[in-house]
């Protein structure tokens, strides 16, 4: 445990940098990951306008839509090489924590929540899943590691991730149902080296007939 708890201190020294972020995320997932195909696909049936992108990171994630983008992250590194890389009049990438952003004023017609949900306790997780129910009019792809995996590399690398609250398959889907969506579809890649859970899920309205949920 002392390890795995020094091996995650050195990697969230490196992380930090944009530059190493984006470089170990093609090493470990690819230029173009099974992840971000399966986003695309789903965001091409959907056809939305405008999608919001929560802990967006160095931006990877625009790449799967033509449709209006807003990203937003914490760390201002990030958010620099992501306006270089992708930015432009129809994607911006903005500096904002999550828990404090005013999200009220605003609507989008999908939302974007890619292995970043790891990086908020249950309160804060739920207080941004209830913010992203108020203004995402289809649907919120939510994206996070899968931990029951057995494979041994999965999990070293999951136990390594800078994200304090990695949840089993139960508690995340409680969380997002408590949230007040309904998880439609869910799939499990094995991405890079390690597992990921995507879900597709759908804000539940009033009226909305309960039994028809999905898996
Ligand atoms: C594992 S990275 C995922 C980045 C990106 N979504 C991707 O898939 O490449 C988690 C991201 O959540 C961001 N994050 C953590 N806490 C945050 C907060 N309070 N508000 C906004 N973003 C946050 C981190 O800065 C980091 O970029």
């Amino acid at each position: 445990m002392r390890l795995i708890h020094r091996l995650r201190g050195v990697a969230a020294q490196t992380l930090d940098s944009a530059w190493f972020f984006d470089f170990q995320q093609r090493l470990t997932i690819g230029p173009v990951d099974r992840l971000h195909r399966a986003i695309a696909a789903e965001l091409r049936d959907l056809a939305p306008r405008s999608v919001l992108d929560v802990g967006c990171g160095t931006g990877t994630s625009s790449t799967t839509t033509d449709a209006d983008f807003v990203g937003i992250d914490v760390n201002p590194t990030y958010i620099a090489r992501a306006n270089e890389r992708f930015g432009g009049p129809r994607r911006k990438f903005l500096v904002a924590d999550a828990l404090t952003w005013p999200f009220e004023d605003k609507q989008f017609d999908a939302a974007l929540y890619v292995n970043a949900m790891h990086h908020f306790d249950d309160a804060g997780a739920l207080r941004i899943l209830a913010a992203l129910h108020r203004i995402t009019r289809s649907a919120l792809l939510i994206a996070e590691p899968a931990p029951e995996t057995r494979m041994p590399v999965s999990r070293l690398l999951i136990s390594l991730d800078q994200g304090d609250w990695i949840r089993p398959q139960a508690d995340l889907r409680a969380l997002i149902e408590r949230a007040g969506f309904d998880v439609v579809r869910e799939r499990v890649f094995f991405r890079g080296f390690a597992h990921t859970r995507l879900l597709v899920c759908r804000p539940r309205r009033p009226g909305d007939d309960t039994d028809s949920r999905g898996p």
